[in-house]
């Protein structure tokens, strides 16, 4: 059913507004008019605009500006990220989706929904969703001991932060997982890890972006502190672009993080870093540590010196910049 709902799409793409008949794609596809009229009918439901006409057969004047898997997958450079593909509408959260289903779905499946109705931020946080973002999970099997898994989550900045500087922004990570333009969040990230013992089963990497939803889409106390590609753009980002893009640059990080020393991805994690050199205060549930962070350790802890002039490292926290760089 997919693979011919695809081609259908793809021929009429690749006819570029001449119209196809319907007899013409029955043959390609070796099915009958009728069965093609009903592929169009049901793309028409989803929203592809096709016009038809008895005598000269279906164009497509245009596709919907949703995530499907079909225009997501058309075009898509990579070899693991995003083969398998599980789309939603709405759905609560695609990581608890993700992690529901990691088991026994193959490495590199992507769960993606329009909608999150109960988005989960780090540390128990809700993470607002609406129409018009990129909310993702990866589910990777790195087969890596639990203390690593951490280290996903700074390859899944950088290959964020990576994409969004191609489109010209200026974008920059704040420790542990936040991806900022302006000093404003775009992107958070919440790595979730199923393990036995002290090995990893599968870590589902979880993305959410604000892409093309409007500023008053998110409530009032995270407003001002965050921003959307549509608002540091001044016009839509192509959301199916910028997945395949961004699919494209995970899958290249996370070879790198399969066959190269940690320390040359955190090298440029740091590099793009707006988190080292300033002052900060994380909060964890059981301390408060202020002091400068002075560099990230290799299981991505943030190092931060305090007054004392003593060091600690600090895993995982709500980290606040105390004052400007
Ligand atoms: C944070 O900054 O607190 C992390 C936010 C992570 C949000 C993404 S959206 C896709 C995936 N599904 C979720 O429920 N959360 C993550």
């Amino acid at each position: 059913m997919g693979d011919k709902r695809s081609r259908i799409i793809k021929a009429l793409k690749d006819a570029q507004k001449t119209p196809v008949s319907g007899e013409e794609l029955g043959l390609e596809l070796g099915i009958s008019r009728t069965m093609v009229w009903k592929y169009i009918k049901s793309l028409q439901a989803d929203g592809y605009e096709i016009e038809s006409s008895p005598k000269r057969g279906y164009v497509l004047m245009s596709v919907p500006q949703l995530l499907y898997p079909e225009e997501i997958k058309m075009g898509l450079t990579t070899t693991l990220l995003g083969k398998n593909i599980h789309y939603f509408d709405e759905v609560s959260s695609t990581n608890s989706l993700a992690k529901d289903i990691g088991a026994s779905e193959e490495e590199g499946t992507l769960v993606i929904a329009e909608v999150q109705n109960g988005g989960r931020g780090r540390m128990g946080r809700e993470w607002v969703s609406p129409q018009g973002g990129i909310w993702m999970s990866v589910l990777l099997k790195p087969g890596i001991p639990l203390r690593h898994a951490s280290r996903l989550t700074l390859v899944a900045g950088l290959a964020v932060t990576n994409v969004m500087r191609d489109l010209g922004l200026d974008a920059r990570i704040k420790w542990p997982n936040d991806v900022r333009i302006n000093g404003k969040k775009v992107c958070g990230i919440l790595t979730e890890a199923k393990a036995e013992v002290d090995r990893v089963d599968y870590v589902v990497l979880g993305i959410g972006i604000n892409a093309n939803m409007d500023l008053k889409d998110i409530p009032d106390p995270l407003r001002s502190g965050s921003t959307t590609l549509k608002a540091e753009l001044g016009r839509h980002v192509r959301r199916v672009q910028f997945l395949q893009d961004l699919l494209f640059e995970l899958e290249q990080q996370y070879i790198r993080f399969k066959t190269q020393q940690f320390s040359q991805i955190l090298n440029d994690w740091l590099a793009l870093s707006d988190t080292i050199g300033r002052e900060v205060k994380v909060t964890t549930p059981s301390r408060i540590i202020e002091g400068k962070a002075v560099g990230v350790t290799s299981d991505g802890a943030l190092v931060i010196r305090k007054a004392d002039n003593t060091k600690e490292e600090v895993i995982a926290g709500r980290c606040i910049y105390a004052r400007p760089k």
